[in-house]
């Protein structure tokens, strides 16, 4: 029933203030309620992102939540911040390690082997919605438990494919209505990706004691990522760096080359970013990511993906070149509503049934179910006993018509039609009301017409 909520939602801060107040059971930290009067953002983003989804051929897939530990490890890459840092792990009672999902890429690839997907017709595509989960300091646009919409393409190494997923993933963020940027950059592979971080350790070898902490750690561990730190002095150092663009071997470049070409010819734009370079360890090639227009910080990113050739391999499948893309639905979500992009409301039920007594109580519950049969959308407050309150939630709610049902009306067989606009009443055979409602909805929607044909001749 497509009441307004009266449920607000509380800002981050205000529910840490209350945390360190009160002593009740509490939302756990970087985890979020989605309200009813959140849910239109939820289910207008869904359905993009469906339309999409079947406009371009992918199936919806669900896996787990719960997943071995030891496939992250594998996949994302045991010197991740992910893994590292922010796994949601813990042995279960059967002594298993297992997580909760920090993303949806590496349970995919899972059940393409599982599933043996890999003797279908390929390439498989395939798409998801769900939550994933990290343990990361909680700030704006950064949640413990936060959503990915997704597309994945499985079993095929042509760079055309590189070019439809980022087309795609524009065409959805229009759509949207966000503002946003396409940014690309190509890793390499296992042949020439080696040699790019033995030219970037070099590089930063002589100017280590200019970077951030972290980046002194990830000098070892993950020097790639070094490009992408947020901190001043790192960001500079990063733009004098090497670039991998110019060290990738030749079947690298030609399929960058390629994959750079057909963007040109479907009149996407894009920025080539040597900073593009992922917080998880499977990606070969094409990197890409989504970026708000402003660029500010980490709530920049609004989505990110790429091609992921060997991950399927290092998990015990067969080769299969694969590629896939996520997007962050809560940093969505934010930007819509800053950008105050028009979401349209549910459509408002036809007709309010308002009963009076405990016989007409009765003779309702029947009588909404006889009229959702006919299609008609009928809302109700069948807890509610005074007619005043029930007209005045019918007009609070802005609806057209309200069916009024009392004693008299159950003897003599009627029911009373209100018009809530004027204020008319008329009585109705009881047997005969979704006809007479039915009618009347028709002549108001051709009104409706009308009048909207009339405002566009005066334009
Ligand atoms: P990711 O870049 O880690 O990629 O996440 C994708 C998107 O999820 C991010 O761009 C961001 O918008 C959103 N996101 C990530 N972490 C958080 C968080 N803590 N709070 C709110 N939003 C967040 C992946 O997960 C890959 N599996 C993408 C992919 C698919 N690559 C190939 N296929």
């Amino acid at each position: 029933m497509p009441r307004k909520s009266k449920i607000k939602e509380k800002t981050d801060e205000e529910l840490e203030v209350k945390k360190s107040k009160v002593k009740f059971p509490q939302l756990l930290r970087g985890m979020k309620d989605i309200l009813p009067s959140e849910q239109k953002y939820w289910d207008f983003i869904y359905s993009k992102v469906f339309k999409i989804a079947q406009d371009y051929g992918f199936e919806k897939i669900d896996t787990p939540i719960l997943e071995e530990t030891s496939l992250f490890v594998r996949s994302v890459g045991k010197e991740t911040d992910i893994v590292e840092k922010e796994m949601f792990s813990f042995v279960d009672k059967g002594g298993e390690n297992i997580s909760l999902r920090p993303e949806l890429t590496a349970p995919i690839a899972r059940a393409y082997i599982e599933h043996g997907m890999v003797n279908l017709p390929q390439p498989i595509k395939l798409f998801y919605w769900g939550p994933m989960f990290r343990h990361e300091r909680p700030q704006a646009g950064r949640y413990r438990q936060a959503h990915q919409f997704g597309f994945e393409i499985l079993g095929s190494l042509h760079p055309v494919l590189d070019t439809q997923l980022i087309l795609l993933t524009s065409i959805l963020y229009e759509e949207l209505g966000v503002d946003f940027t396409i940014q690309i950059n190509n890793l390499g592979c296992p042949n020439c990706r080696p040699d790019y971080i033995q030219l970037l350790r070099d590089y930063y070898s002589t100017r280590k004691r200019f970077l951030c902490n972290n980046c002194k750690k990830r000098f070892q561990s993950n020097p790639l990522r070094l490009l992408d730190c947020k901190e001043g002095g790192c960001r500079e150092l990063a733009n004098q760096a090497p670039q991998i663009v110019d060290h990738l071997c030749e079947d690298c470049r030609g399929h960058f080359v390629k994959v750079l070409e057909y963007l040109d010819e479907a009149e996407v734009s894009y920025n080539l970013n040597p900073r593009v370079v992922r917080g998880l360890d499977y990606y070969t090639r094409t990197t890409f990511e989504i970026w708000t227009s402003e660029i500010r910080d980490h709530q920049t990113e609004l989505g990110g993906g790429g091609r992921y050739d060997n991950l399927i391999k290092e998990l015990g499948g067969r080769p299969t070149p694969a590629l896939g893309f996520a997007g962050g639905i809560e940093r969505i979500i934010s930007r819509i509503k800053e950008k105050e992009i028009f979401i349209p409301e549910k459509e408002k039920p036809d007709v309010f049934l308002a009963q009076l007594g405990e016989s007409a109580r009765k003779k309702s519950l029947r009588l909404l179910e006889n009229l959702r049969k006919e299609g008609i959308r009928v809302t109700e407050s069948l807890s509610q006993d005074g007619l005043k309150n029930q007209l005045f939630l019918a007009s609070k709610l802005g609806i057209r018509f309200t069916l009024i049902l009392g004693q008299k009306e159950i003897i003599d067989k009627t029911i009373l039609l209100r018009d809530m606009e004027d204020g008319s009443q008329e009585i109705i055979d009881f047997r005969k009301i979704g006809e007479e409602i039915k009618k009347r909805l028709v002549k108001k929607s051709k009104k409706f017409i009308e009048e909207e044909d009339k405002i566009e001749e005066k334009k």
